[in-house]
């Protein structure tokens, strides 16, 4: 008799409340800036999914080929049965190229867009019916904490898609050591970290052709005039990023194209001629920045791999000595 699947489901997603303040506190300050998190409704999901896609979106499929190349010496570093927890996993793709490899006790993806979770937890189940899904819609920038926790012999958190470059240097630190109190002491963390580079490269992944990271960032403001009944034009604004040399990031903005108002709630918001809101930084790291960061929080490496390019880099760590 073969196994159902088994799905379960934990809702800690942040209140509307904390959308609505975090808008207008971002607005108010200067330079105006809103937290990357909120591009992910379900809209927001799917257009990430489709810059994955685009051809100058290059960590993607470097970071896949990695994982593949590596998913063997990955399993004889963690072990048998692991408990697979993934901050931010998104449509869960990546997973996949472990599951098979690692033969997880269960698999906890986290990630603050339900529905899109939910719909990518259901069909993990649905394609691995051996294994336990549990999955938890929260804030990771909040303190991180597992919602159900089986019995496994160790802990291995994943962390793919560079998503530890859209925290500031001293955040990320923060969040980081918050991992390995989630791991415990016997626990690893298997994170994916984009490379500096040359900025011709970083600049046109983050502004393909095809518009689509254009669509991306310009679909928060079509989230704030939907859920905050907001009076602003989108079509006012237009995106832009670049990689800031200085600071070792990209930086994404949203540029007003003329003098305007913007009003939220009866609050009025004065724009001037490309004025921006910043909406997202990523920063890039090399191989030794990153150990060096990780290992102020807690982590000592064990292995590095990277792409023949220097594209893009994949790292392990186990939590202490
Ligand atoms: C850059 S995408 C990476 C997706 C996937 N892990 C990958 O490697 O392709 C970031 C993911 O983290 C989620 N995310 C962003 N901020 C978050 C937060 N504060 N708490 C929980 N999930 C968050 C997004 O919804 C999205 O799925």
């Amino acid at each position: 008799m073969s196994k159902m699947p088994a799905v379960y489901y934990y809702d800690e997603h942040p209140p509307e409340a904390d959308f609505y303040a975090e808008v207008i506190d971002g607005l108010k300050h200067r330079p105006r800036r809103i937290s990357p998190k909120f591009f992910y409704d379900e809209r927001g999901s799917e257009l990430f999914d489709a810059i994955c896609r685009t051809e100058e979106y290059y960590p993607t499929r470097t970071e896949q080929a990695l994982l593949q190349q590596h998913a063997g010496e990955i399993a004889g570093l963690i072990g048998e049965r692991c408990l697979l927890i993934e901050p931010g996993s998104g449509n869960s793709e990546k997973v996949r190229l472990l599951l098979d490899v690692l033969h997880p006790s269960a698999y906890l993806p986290m990630d603050i867009s339900r529905d899109f979770l939910y719909q990518a937890a259901d069909q993990v189940a649905q394609e691995y019916p051996w294994l336990e899904v549990h999955a938890a819609c929260v804030d990771f920038t909040a303190p991180l904490s597992l919602p159900y926790c089986p019995p496994a012999t160790r802990k291995l958190i994943f962390f793919p898609g560079s998503s530890i470059g859209n925290f500031e240097p001293e955040q990320a630190e923060v969040f980081l050591r918050n991992l390995t109190s989630v791991a415990g002491a016997q626990g690893s963390l298997l994170i994916g970290v984009d490379l500096k580079k040359d900025p011709a490269i970083l600049n046109a992944a983050y502004n393909d052709r095809a518009g689509v990271t254009a669509a991306f960032n310009l679909n928060l403001l079509h989230r704030i005039r939907r859920e905050l009944d907001a009076e602003l034009d989108p079509g006012l604004f237009e995106h832009d990023a670049w990689y800031n040399d200085t600071l070792g990031r990209v930086e994404m903005h949203l540029v007003s194209q003329q003098a305007q108002q913007l009003k939220i709630d009866g609050q009025l918001f004065e724009f001037d001629k490309d004025e921006t809101i910043h909406t997202e930084s990523s920063y890039k790291y090399t191989v030794e920045e990153f150990i060096d960061l990780a290992g102020r929080a807690g982590f000592t490496s064990r292995q590095v791999w990277t792409d023949p390019d220097n594209l893009f880099s994949l790292h392990y760590f186990d939590v202490g000595d």
